[in-house]
């Protein structure tokens, strides 16, 4: 299998939120496996459900999760474009529903956020720090121990730096308990607070032994 390119597409996203999408890109790719099961908690056009599509081949799973109807619709028509459909469930749900989606015993390989609101479409939809943390939560009981979440934050929007805050402050609870390694980098060249990006991995058993 070809690796998928890991360039976000700059024709969808602020190019100067480029590097930090691919950067999340590069630490998936890094443990994603064929076969593994992924989730996308903010589909939006689909873009990065393709991305995880390809990861995880045609013997694995990616579970994605959008509130906008349209966006559904078009992350639908993108898939079939690329012959992923059938290894994609896409729910039109919150992500904080994520429990109910699940079988009991799903094992997550990676998980990706993308938060904020959907270029192209309407501003005033937006993820919510309420509904993203319950999510996180949810994602984070049921990760593989070789596993690992990205989170895409930006404090540039109405409700976006408090959302970062408390992204940020949910990834130092987990560090700082033991379960986790968490770190956070942004790209500093924009003069808008740029996005930060959240990465959270389950912290090595002492032997080594990473599997779950
Ligand atoms: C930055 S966009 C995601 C971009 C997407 N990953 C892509 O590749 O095009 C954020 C998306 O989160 C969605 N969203 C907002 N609240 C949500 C929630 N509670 N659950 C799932 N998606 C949500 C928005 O509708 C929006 O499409």
């Amino acid at each position: 299998m070809n690796p998928p390119p890991i360039r976000s597409d700059p024709g969808t996203f602020d190019p100067r939120f480029v590097p930090t999408l691919d950067e999340a890109r590069r630490r998936i790719a890094a443990v994603l496996r064929p076969g593994d099961l992924a989730v996308d908690a903010t589909v939006g056009w689909g873009r990065d459900t393709v991305f995880l599509a390809e990861l995880v081949g045609p013997t694995g799973q990616v579970v994605g999760f959008e509130i906008q109807d349209e966006a559904i619709r078009r992350a639908r028509d993108l898939l079939v474009q690329r012959g992923l459909q059938d290894r994609v469930t896409l729910k039109w749900l919150g992500h904080e529903r994520l429990n109910d989606a699940l079988d009991n015993r799903a094992v997550i390989k990676a998980a990706m956020f993308n938060l904020g609101y959907l270029p192209g479409s309407d501003h005033t939809v937006t993820t919510r720090a309420e509904s993203t943390l319950i999510a996180l939560e949810a994602v984070w009981r049921r990760l593989d121990r070789s596993g690992l979440v990205t989170i895409v934050c930006y404090p540039g929007h109405p409700g976006g730096m408090e959302e970062t805050h408390a992204v940020a402050s949910w990834a130092a609870d987990r560090a700082s308990s033991g379960d986790a390694i968490a770190w956070s980098c942004a790209f500093l060249n924009s003069r808008r607070p740029p996005p930060r990006l959240v990465i959270v991995a389950p912290t090595p058993r002492p032997n080594g032994n990473a599997s779950s």
